[in-house]
């Protein structure tokens, strides 16, 4: 079989650490897929690189065809099948992830051109860089005729915190829960508990506590990466990788069920076009479908016009500083 080239960026980063090893193992592109790791960093960052390069290798994986480890643009990103984009600065204690915005927008122009110019057509691109939405605009608009349907912001963090927060109160198995994510990733996003559900029932009245859904769950999803910022002093990494990790397996290998990840919006539940908006999505053959006619109640559209409203004033910002034309 064809190796695949996979881009990681950050690689000796956080998260870069605990993608690489699960992917040259096989876990999102499969057992008899081989695969050549792309890795990017920065200068300075080259020496720790080195050391992970170093370790992959001691693994000796059957699937690891080989591993590139640079610093240069083009190098990263020739003839890329799959990238994942993480390497930006992450949020400090106290700090909202659209604070990064000035910081982090221009890798992604950076990024964006690389996989214009060197990438492979059918490339799949997923932003984990905060913030993810609006980075992952970026990059689209400057990768611009790369397909806006083959880049995606990551939101499974977010589901996976909600889906845990709901099993812990019912006292259920996470995996039997279903509560797809709205919006921005961010302390606006709207986790869904109105068509959340246990085993096909709904959530809303297994909990029976509307007090607690509309307040502390939805809080404590949209707070969650701060919590962890807060306890940990450096922000989520197993979890953030391993939500990555299984939102590029779905792209890959499909989903009959729904799951939350932000694409370029078509209008869809009132998201303006050209926004990277999570909303439900169905994957086949590396296409996604989103879901586009859920009905939501009063309180839950305010929910979303919210999170539409930040990605919009993200949107404004990144256009007026130049780092996207309007
Ligand atoms: P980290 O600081 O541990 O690692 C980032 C790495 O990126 C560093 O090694 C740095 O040298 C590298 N880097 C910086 N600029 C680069 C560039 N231009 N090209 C290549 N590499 C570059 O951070 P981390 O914990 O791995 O987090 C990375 C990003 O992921 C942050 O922006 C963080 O906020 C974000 N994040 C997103 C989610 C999500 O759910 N979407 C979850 C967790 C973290
Ligand atoms: C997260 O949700 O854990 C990440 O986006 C990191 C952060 O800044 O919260």
């Amino acid at each position: 079989m064809t190796p695949i080239k996979v881009v990681v960026t950050g690689a000796a980063g956080q998260i870069g650490y605990q993608i690489l090893f699960r992917l040259a193992q096989g876990e999102v592109f499969g057992p008899n897929q081989p695969i050549i790791l792309q890795l990017l960093e920065l200068e300075q960052a080259m020496g720790a690189l080195q050391g992970v390069v170093m370790e992959l290798q001691d693994c000796a994986f059957p699937l690891l065809q080989g591993v590139v480890y640079t610093s240069d643009l083009k190098t990263a990103f020739d003839g890329a099948n799959y990238a994942f984009l993480v390497g930006s600065v992450p949020r400090k204690a106290g700090m909202e992830r659209s604070d990064l915005l000035a910081i982090n927008a221009s890798i992604f122009i950076d990024q964006g051109r690389a996989l214009n110019q060197y990438a492979s057509d059918d490339v799949r691109t997923l932003v984990v860089g905060n913030p993810c939405n609006t980075n992952c605009m970026i990059a689209s608009a400057t990768a611009s005729d790369i397909p806006k349907e083959q880049f995606f912001a990551m939101t499974m963090l977010d589901e996976k915190r909600a889906r845990s927060q709901l099993a812990e109160r019912l006292n259920v198995h996470h995996r039997d829960i279903e509560c797809i994510i709205y919006g921005n990733h961010s302390s606006t996003l709207f986790p869904d508990y109105w068509h959340s559900t246990y085993k096909g029932k709904l959530v809303v009245d297994l909990v029976n506590d509307p007090a607690w859904l509309e307040g502390a769950f939805i809080e404590n999803v949209q707070q969650r990466g701060a919590k962890i910022i807060q306890a940990r002093g450096a922000s989520s990494a197993g979890s953030a990788a391993n939500a990555a990790l299984d939102t590029m397996r779905l792209i890959v290998n499909g989903s009959d069920t729904p799951f939350s990840v932000a694409i370029h919006a078509n209008g869809q539940y009132g998201a303006t076009k050209g926004l990277f908006f999570s909303m439900p999505c169905l994957s086949k053959n590396g296409i996604l479908t989103p879901i586009d006619h859920i009905v939501h109640n009063a309180m839950a559209r305010k929910r979303i016009e919210i999170t539409i409203a930040e990605l919009e004033s993200e949107r404004n910002i990144v256009i007026s500083r130049g780092f996207m034309n309007a």
